[in-house]
């Protein structure tokens, strides 16, 4: 059953939008994507309907407590979780882990050893090395290659011992694109007892997550990177959530999910997370073939597909990016290994500074980042911090391959000059 794109665009408002007559592209989806119908339907119906707080006996006190549970409810179909109550919303991917970081402190003791990434986002770095300073942790680091921009996981070996109590990885990378193996990471951390804490912030928009597949312990995401509304959410074991302390005001509820969840909620973006997840349910029944076979599955049948068309484009904008002189993308580019990466592709342009290209794509309407992207080390390591960073291209399926020609056609006549 193939995709529709059309069909599928023409749920998203935003992609109709023109600035002075020109349509925009949107490539700057690794930093925030654009939002279905779905999501702009549920978070107005919250507001026009149900705006309250939870827990009161009148209508829209208890239709804001379905909401809430629904929006559990579905995260826990999209990640893949065994119920709900795994689920943890908060304000963002950052804000979660610096509180699930000084949650887990307490078990921590001086001495003890964390593993972090060189490949990571520093959202899953800074809170743990902050944590490492405050409680005299010892800090191990696992770096990438600049050849296979893989991380150099024989390593792993040496790095991971018998006081690893927490191992902080990527699962996608918001630089290089790099799909990680984060289930082999966290068999050699758990042979030691450790913990595995998985930043899935760039992954869970390209592909289908599985936590119980991954067997970490610990995953988090952005509901603004999977087409949802500004959001974090934290998936974790349900006996660990259910056994960590929490940083909790005395009256709020000690039960799995609220104990982790402090202070009163966004509702609303609760409401237009769950209306992202039935959007890629609705591709999923409509056209991945799982009409009737319940929300996770049609969840799972969505992703698949819309990775393998992903995988198409992805391949187009590789091949035309290294056609055009000076340019070198730093990632995967062997189009038979495109399934081990996202498409968000990161390059220079020899003679080019990266804000100049990106602001001449700008004018033209097309929409990229430049700079570090918060990936500090990944640009440390490839040399790139400090000047400027690099360009970085990120597809979503709503786009296609007309834009990404354009993209093509707009940089090579721009670095031609
Ligand atoms: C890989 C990765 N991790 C973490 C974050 C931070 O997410 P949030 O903005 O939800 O704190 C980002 C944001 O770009 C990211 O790309």
């Amino acid at each position: 059953m193939p995709l529709d794109i059309d069909r599928i665009r023409s749920q998203f408002p935003s992609l109709f939008v023109r600035d002075d007559g020109t349509p925009r592209v949107y490539f700057d989806n690794p930093g925030g994507t654009q939002v279905p119908r779905q999501v702009i339907d549920r978070t107005s119906e919250y507001f026009t309907r149900w705006n309250a707080n939870s827990g009161g006996p009148f209508r829209t006190s208890t239709e804001t407590d379905r909401v809430l549970e629904d929006a559990h409810r579905s995260m826990a179909d999209l990640l893949g979780a065994s119920s709900p109550d795994e689920i943890v919303f908060g304000q963002n991917m950052t804000s979660l882990t610096f509180a699930m970081s000084r949650t887990l402190g307490s078990r921590f003791r001086p001495g003890d050893r964390i593993l972090v990434t060189r490949m990571d986002h520093d959202a899953n770095v800074a809170p743990w090395l902050l944590l490492a300073r405050d409680l005299g942790l010892e800090v191990d680091w696992l770096p990438f290659s600049t050849k296979t921009f893989r991380y150099e996981t024989e390593l792993l070996d040496d790095l991971v011992g018998e006081r690893t109590v927490l191992a902080a990885v990527n699962h996608a990378s918001n630089a290089l694109g790099t799909i990680n193996d984060v289930a082999s990471i966290a068999r050699h951390v758990h042979a030691v007892g450790g913990l595995v804490y998985v930043d899935s912030v760039q992954y869970v928009p390209h592909g289908v997550t599985d936590v119980r597949a991954l067997d970490c312990d610990f995953l988090v995401c952005s509901a603004y990177k999977f087409f949802g509304p500004h959001q974090g959410i934290l998936w974790g074991r349900e006996e660990l959530l259910g056994n960590l302390p929490a940083y909790k005001v005395r009256p709020a509820s000690d039960d799995l999910p609220h104990r982790h969840e402090t202070g009163t909620l966004s509702h609303e973006g609760m409401a237009g997370t769950a209306g992202a997840v039935d959007y890629l349910a609705w591709i999923g029944s409509e056209m991945a073939g799982a009409k009737g076979q319940g929300r996770r599955a049609a969840v799972v049948a969505a992703m698949a597909a819309l990775a393998g068309y992903e995988r198409i484009l992805c391949r187009r904008l590789i091949d035309g990016l290294v056609r055009i002189p000076g340019l070198r993308i730093h990632g995967i580019t062997d189009p038979d290994q495109v399934s081990d990466r996202v498409p968000t592709v990161v390059f220079d342009v020899e003679g080019h500074a990266a804000s100049d290209l990106n602001r001449s794509l700008a004018r033209e309407g097309i929409f990229a980042w430049d700079g570090n992207y918060y990936a500090l080390e990944v640009m440390r390591t490839l040399g790139f911090e400090g000047q400027g960073g690099l360009l970085r291209i990120g597809l979503a399926h709503y786009n296609t391959a007309e834009e990404v020609d354009r993209l093509l056609d707009t940089l090579t006549r721009i670095v031609r000059g």
